[in-house]
């Protein structure tokens, strides 16, 4: 099975538990994170703000909450996007959900002014791709997103620990590889200064800098022309 299809098919299937089991597997810290990257992405009174890989739509509502007018979230799961539409309609909210996929935004280029991706770049199939794009419809790009802390003790202290702690979530998540995939992709994926460096080839930002948090089991990375 392509990435892509085995991704967006593991969060269609998790998406009912997914809210809960973020706040009880990262003690709550996700929503801290989260705030300072809808924070980051509107600290310019930014209006047209998209939000991608939007799961149940956590950045967008605080984005609007923090005053934006226009904000459009997408994710290609097709049941993320319907509990965020649910979500949305009972906080009376006018944030524009659709199922579109990261790595082919259906948007003009320039279409807005901020964009962000919480959580979710690590996901797609084509990164250089899912990066171009972000790169085409936004003058500035925020992403939140899992790493490798800097300290190497901490480091395989961190992914040992995680790997006694996870699978009870994956039992409760009714996906058993759910949260196998979360261990191995974090671990994997270019952090810090490596992924800067794939800004550097495949987009025309010109202002790239990241913070870590928390000892770099997270990263919060901006990108601005
Ligand atoms: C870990 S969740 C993050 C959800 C939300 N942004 C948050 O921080 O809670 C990752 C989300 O990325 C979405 N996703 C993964 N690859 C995608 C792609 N290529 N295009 C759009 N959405 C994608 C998944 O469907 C899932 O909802």
């Amino acid at each position: 099975m392509p990435k892509a299809e085995f991704i967006k098919t593991m969060f269609d299937d998790i998406s009912g538990r997914y809210d809960i089991l973020n706040d009880i597997l990262s003690m709550g810290t996700h929503r801290l994170w989260k705030n300072k990257l809808a924070k980051l992405a509107t600290s310019e009174n930014e209006n047209r703000v998209l939000d991608c890989a939007t799961g149940t739509g956590d950045i967008a509502f605080l984005i609007e909450k923090l005053g934006s007018h226009s904000i459009t979230a997408i994710d290609f799961s097709p049941q993320m996007i319907k509990l965020a539409l649910k979500r949305g309609e009972a906080a009376g909210s006018k944030v524009k959900f659709q199922v579109s996929d990261l790595s082919a935004l259906p948007f003009p280029d320039k279409s807005f002014e901020s964009a962000t991706v919480s959580f979710g770049i690590r996901n797609v199939e084509d990164l250089p791709l899912a990066l171009k794009e972000l790169s085409r419809v936004s003058s500035s790009t925020y992403i939140l997103e899992f790493g490798r802390p800097e300290n190497s003790f901490f480091s395989f202290l961190y992914f040992g620990l995680l790997k006694i702690y996870f699978p009870v979530f994956s039992f409760i998540s009714g996906r058993g590889d759910a949260y196998d995939y979360l261990i191995t992709s974090s671990a994997s994926f270019p952090s810090g200064e490596n992924f800067l460096d794939l800004l550097k080839q495949h987009t025309d930002f010109k202002h790239l800098s990241f913070t870590p948090l928390f000892g770099g089991i997270a990263y919060i990375y901006q990108a601005k022309k």
